[in-house]
């Protein structure tokens, strides 16, 4: 214990400026622009790794970015633990609401302030420092996998054919994760669920162009109107989603279940001042941390036709769109939700226009057991450097690789993440508290102390 924090001090400077390499490196999976520099950043991840003391490291080509792959066997006979994270980042717009430049992580008020700080590249970084650490001090009590990718932000199209065709060199005994939150600095908690997702796009159209809105407006179906009109109808008026046969899937949580949950600190004042709104709204009959944590729920995330630049043009828009993502619950299917909503919603198109649906990306939820080995080295871990035993927490938020590793690999994951949701992870101004850096880095060798013992017996 010590030692490591006597480590981790003296290279305190040293690990934030190689965190700050990695970080300048715009790894936006999203756009075309950036493919070089995905590539660049896969192989800073193999090198990290090497230089961390990996035995092996590879950098694999896809049919999309590429996945890097290291390793290092200490003994025969101990258990395995793969680490799993993403080198790709979400773009960076709207850059005019970024006060230092996104890709120059600046430290502000002992933050990190830069897109990927936390998501993930600071949460990753975090196993290859610890790894480093435990390497050169001849403590690594597991042998340790590492797959990082450069999808998962646009849907880890390429990691499922990967983890099929290499299941030998992906063998573990879990896969750990640093890649989600925890309830506060002083709140130790480990994420003991995800939600799925179904990502779906739509197109309303109308008239075969742009029209003049007075000479037509009126007379003339709106696909701009149309498409409010049809979002609007897709909740009623508890919160529910309308799309026939959403909750057929979705198991009811239990009483005990839902009663242990309610006993998780939430401040209901706080929780709308940092998102400043000064009500909140869902599903009638549910918490807020039900109704992010348990139940399904259905937003548009970006809605656009007609004129949107600057001043009045007056037309009746020939076309609108919108994305919608379902965020999902355990038993529930994303392809399934998919059609669903693809039924629904173009059926419900009215006379005078046209629509289209289509699913663009998605995936299962997942649950993790809390009475296992793999989950008890978590909560011992974090016990050990928080002085807290940590809370399990249903997020909201999806990692759909996590299911699938699940169903491809049969191995269990363990989320032990330390973000913040004040870190403000796919928004302008993401950062990163040194302090939950450091205290990951500090954390994880306990992890593999711990799991190993627990295996051990
Ligand atoms: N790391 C996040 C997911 C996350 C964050 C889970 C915090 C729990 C707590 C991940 O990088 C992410 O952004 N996932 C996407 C899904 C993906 C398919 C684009 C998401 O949740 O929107
Ligand atoms: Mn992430
Ligand atoms: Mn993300």
């Amino acid at each position: 214990m010590e030692k490591f924090k006597k480590y981790i001090d003296d290279n305190r400077e040293r690990f934030l400026s190689e965190l700050f390499d990695f970080i300048r490196i715009p790894s936006v999976s999203a756009k075309a622009e950036n493919k070089e520099d995905m590539v660049r950043c896969a192989e800073f991840v193999k090198k990290s790794l090497l230089d961390a003391g990996a035995d092996r490291a590879e950098v694999y080509k896809t049919d999309g970015h590429p996945i890097v792959f290291g390793e290092k066997k200490v003994k025969e006979g101990l258990p395995t633990v793969l680490i799993y994270g993403h080198y790709d980042v979400q773009p960076a717009e709207p850059l005019e609401l970024w006060k230092s430049p996104p890709f120059e992580p600046e430290i502000r008020d002992g933050k990190i302030y830069a897109r990927g700080a936390d998501d993930d590249k600071g949460q990753l970084f975090m196993h290859v420092k610890a790894f480093e650490m435990m390497n050169s001090m001849s403590e690594l009590p597991c042998n340790i996998k590492f797959m990082i990718e450069g999808e998962e932000e646009v849907g880890s199209s390429n990691l499922e054919g990967f983890c099929s065709r290499n299941k030998e060199m992906l063998s573990a005994d879990v896969i750990l994760i640093s890649d989600t939150t925890m309830i506060a600095q002083d709140t130790p908690s480990v994420t003991s669920g995800l939600r799925g997702l179904s990502y779906m796009q739509v197109e309303v159209t109308g008239p075969n162009r742009d029209l003049h809105s007075g000479l037509y407006g009126g007379a003339v179906v709106n696909p701009c109107n149309i498409l409010c009109d049809m979002i609007s109808s897709l909740k009623d008026e508890n919160g529910r989603i309308t799309i026939p046969g959403f909750y057929d899937d979705v198991i009811e949580i239990s009483t005990e279940e839902r009663a242990k949950m309610a006993g998780r600190p939430y401040n209901h004042e706080e929780f709308m001042k940092s998102v400043d709104v000064d009500a909140l709204g869902g599903e009638a009959g549910f918490s807020t941390h039900e109704r992010i944590g348990i139940r399904p729920s259905l937003d548009v995330n970006g809605i656009w036709g007609g004129y949107t630049g600057e001043g009045a043009k007056t037309i009746l828009p020939s076309k609108a769109y919108a994305k919608i993502s379902m965020r999902l619950v355990p038993n529930q299917n994303a392809e399934k939700i998919a059609d669903l909503f693809i039924r629904h919603f173009t059926s419900a198109a009215p006379a005078g226009v046209r629509v289209k649906a289509e699913y663009l990306h998605g995936g299962q939820a997942y649950v993790s057991p809390l009475t296992t080995a793999e989950y008890e080295a978590a909560s011992r871990a974090l016990e050990t450097t928080f002085g807290k035993k940590p809370i399990p927490v249903r997020s909201g938020g999806s990692i759909p690789i996590v299911a699938v590793f699940e169903k491809v690999l049969g191995i269990k994951s363990i989320l032990l993440g330390f973000g913040l949701d004040s870190d403000a992870i796919h928004s302008p101004n993401e950062s990163y508290p040194l302090f939950n850096f450091f205290r990951g880095i500090e954390t994880i060798p306990l992890y593999y102390r711990h799991y190993a013992e627990l295996k051990r017996g």
